[in-house]
Order: C-alpha cells, then structure tokens, then sequence
C-alpha cells in the first residue's frame, strides 16, 4: 500500500522524504492556507521535492475553468495530480483531462456510488473521505471496502485513496482491505513509527551496555 503525506507543510514533507516512506503527497486549499505563504511557491516546491505525485487542488468550480487551472497546475512537474471535485462539472473535467493525459484525484468522495461515477470518467484516483463519515455517525471505512470490491469485479485501473484519515488504526483498516493509497497528516505517520515499547526497550538496552563500561578489567580477563 502506497503512503502518500496530507500536508503542504515542507519540513515535514522533507523529514519524512528522507525516511523513504512517503510515495505521494496530497494538499487540499485549507492545507495551503494553514502555511500562510504563497500557495503557488508552495507547491511548486512540493513537486520538486517529492518524485511521486502529488495532488493540487482546482479552485474553480465550472467545467472550462477547472480545464485551465487544470493544465496550468499540471506544468508544475510531471508528478502532478489535479484534485478535481466530485461534481457534475467535475466528472465533466475529469473525462476531459484523461483525455489529455492529465492525471485527477476525484476529491470529496463520501459513497461508493460517487466512487463509481470517478472510476468511470476516467479518474486516476478516487478520494473517499472516511474520518468525516465517522465524524457523522457512519463507518467511513464501509465506503473503503465497497469502493476496492467494485473496482474489483469491474477491473477499473483508478486508485482508492482513503483520505480524511485521523489515526493509525484507519491505515491498518484500509491497508487488511487492500486500499491502494492511504493519505495522512503527518502526526498520523509520527504516531506509526513510535511505539512505547520500542522506546522502554531502547533505553534498557542502552543502559544494561552503560552498564559493561562498570565491570572490572580483572573479571573481564577471567571470563575469557
Ligand atoms: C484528501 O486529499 C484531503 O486533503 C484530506 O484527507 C481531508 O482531510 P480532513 O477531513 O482531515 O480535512
């Protein structure tokens, strides 16, 4: 399963670039604004950092405006994805930018219906918002499960991209069901790596050698 970055913050995209654990980066406009700085230099320099694709989002809502802002977000780097809405217009957007060989990322996706509609048009993923399904009493991960199985049985190339994601027990769900990406924000991946046994367990065996620099020379020579 592919682990992409839900941020536009750069110091974590690089921290976590070094790992060799991010495979993509998705942004959304309330990321971009979180930063405070120029948005377009922002995600220029996204798309340099990261070699796999990384997700900007149209802020036009009507078909020939998502178009251009369309092509015009896709000369950033040949690594981007354009997040086009799921909307009438969107859907609209989508078959045309396949057309040009422009990859989406069909975004607020909440059924697996809407799923369908995005895998049809042509969209090279597919966004289904899971934490803010459970935000409202429903089992985002249903959508997950339904969408993966449909893509199945239909053999359609998009990508299921579970987004919305709040803890790391939704990367386990979505990875047992054989979702092809998962986006997190970053302190989702932090809480990933660490474990407080990893911790408990390094800091004894670090004290137990602390410990070898105590035994005397002499007892050291008779063990040999
Ligand atoms: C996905 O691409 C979106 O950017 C993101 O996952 C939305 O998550 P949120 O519900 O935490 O805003």
């Amino acid at each position: 399963m592919k682990i992409f970055l839900d941020t536009a913050n750069l110091e974590s995209i690089r921290k976590y670039n070094a790992m060799g654990i991010v495979d993509g980066i998705t942004t959304n406009p309330s990321l971009l604004a979180k930063e405070g700085g120029d948005p377009e230099a922002i995600m220029g320099e996204i798309v340099r950092t990261v070699r796999g694709p990384v997700s900007l989002e149209v802020i036009n809502t009507e078909f020939e405006g998502m178009i251009s802002e369309a092509r015009r977000l896709s000369k950033f780097g040949k690594n981007v994805v354009v997040k086009v809405p799921l909307t009438s217009e969107g859907l609209r957007a989508v078959k045309q930018l396949s057309s040009e060989e422009i990859r989406t990322n069909v975004t607020l996706v909440f059924s697996a219906n809407q799923a369908l509609l995005a895998a049809k048009a042509g969209a090279s993923y597919v966004s289904p918002f899971i934490g803010r399904l459970d935000d409202i009493g429903h089992v985002g991960m249903d959508v997950i499960r339904d969408t993966v199985q449909i893509f199945k049985n239909y053999g359609y190339k998009t990508e299921v991209l579970v987004a919305s994601v709040r803890h790391p027990l939704h990367v386990v769900d979505a990875a047992k069901i054989g979702a092809h990406v998962v986006t997190m924000p970053p302190d989702v991946l932090a809480k990933m790596i660490s474990h407080p046994l990893t911790n408990i367990g390094l800091d004894r065996f670090l004290a137990d050698w602390e410990k070898t620099k105590e035994i005397p020379k002499a007892k050291l020579a008779l063990s040999k």
